[in-house]
């Protein structure tokens, strides 16, 4: 069941998308060698509490034998694709940083990643996020309300690998506003004029995962941290996107 908010609910996700903004723009800021994902996680939890909001991936369970989400929120180095859980690790020059953060206020949901690189980092790594980032743009673009959710999905497909690139199939962007996951699914890929037709009041989750090499991923034993199959790195950008007055707004900037 695809959820058709009200004006009301789309003011709450925007509250909750605003913080999640914020949240990453400054967590972008204390991306340097030696600072820890524990570090990153914990002014992350902190801001959002001080917003009189919560973490939304504390303690999400993905259902089955899984254990439930550890941390506040997700980050993920180099060939760690998506829900690396923060830890005691120092963050090196050179490696690539996807940060995801989720927020629920007053019952609703905003969702949004970034990666960003830790000092200086490689011609080809700074290409990878140029080209994930712009990926993203140009789905949100095709969410237009004559679109079907594949239109969207199909070219940021085509964009990603015209660019020499993959795109994760495993894992895919969503509905979000009332959950944090909601339907419909919104894929990296697909066949243009499919999936479900876009409607005004629609808010989703858009976030292509683009690996440099194979697009084929793995979880790690932990339950949680997906990685390329083949150790090459990975870029995730994501917005949370109200389709209104026929057009696509980004409700998660600040
Ligand atoms: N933005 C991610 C997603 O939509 C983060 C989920 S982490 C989780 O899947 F812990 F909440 F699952
Ligand atoms: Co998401």
């Amino acid at each position: 069941m695809i959820y058709i908010k009200t004006k009301k609910e789309i003011d709450f996700i925007h509250e909750s998308c605003k913080i999640v903004a914020e949240t990453l723009q400054l967590l972008k800021r204390n991306v340097r060698p030696g600072v820890t994902t524990k570090e990153i996680d914990q002014i992350a939890e902190d801001y959002i509490l001080s917003n009189n909001a919560i973490a939304a991936f504390k303690g999400y369970s993905q259902g089955g034998s899984s254990v439930d989400y550890p941390a506040s929120i997700c980050i993920s180095i180099d060939e760690e694709v998506v829900h690396g859980i923060p830890r005691n690790r120092a963050l090196k020059e050179g490696e690539i940083v996807s940060l995801d953060v989720g927020v629920e206020k007053n019952g609703y949901f905003g969702d949004a990643a970034l990666t960003v690189g830790v000092g200086n980092i490689s011609e080809e790594k700074k290409k990878l996020m140029e080209v994930t980032e712009r990926s993203l743009y140009i789905g949100i673009e095709h969410a237009v309300e004559k679109n079907r959710v594949h239109d969207i999905s199909f070219a940021v497909q085509e964009y990603v690998e015209a660019n020499g690139f993959s795109v994760v199939r495993d894992l895919c962007g969503h509905g979000v506003g009332r959950h944090l996951h909601e339907e419909p699914s919104v894929p990296n890929f697909g066949k243009k004029g499919t999936g479900h037709k876009l409607k005004n009041g629609m808010t989703i989750a858009i976030e292509p995962m683009v690996n440099m090499g194979k697009y084929v991923v793995k979880t790690l034993f932990d339950g949680w941290t997906v990685v390329t199959a083949d150790g090459m790195p990975s870029a995730h950008f994501e917005h949370t996107v109200l389709i209104n007055n026929g057009k696509p707004e980004i409700l998660s900037v600040c």
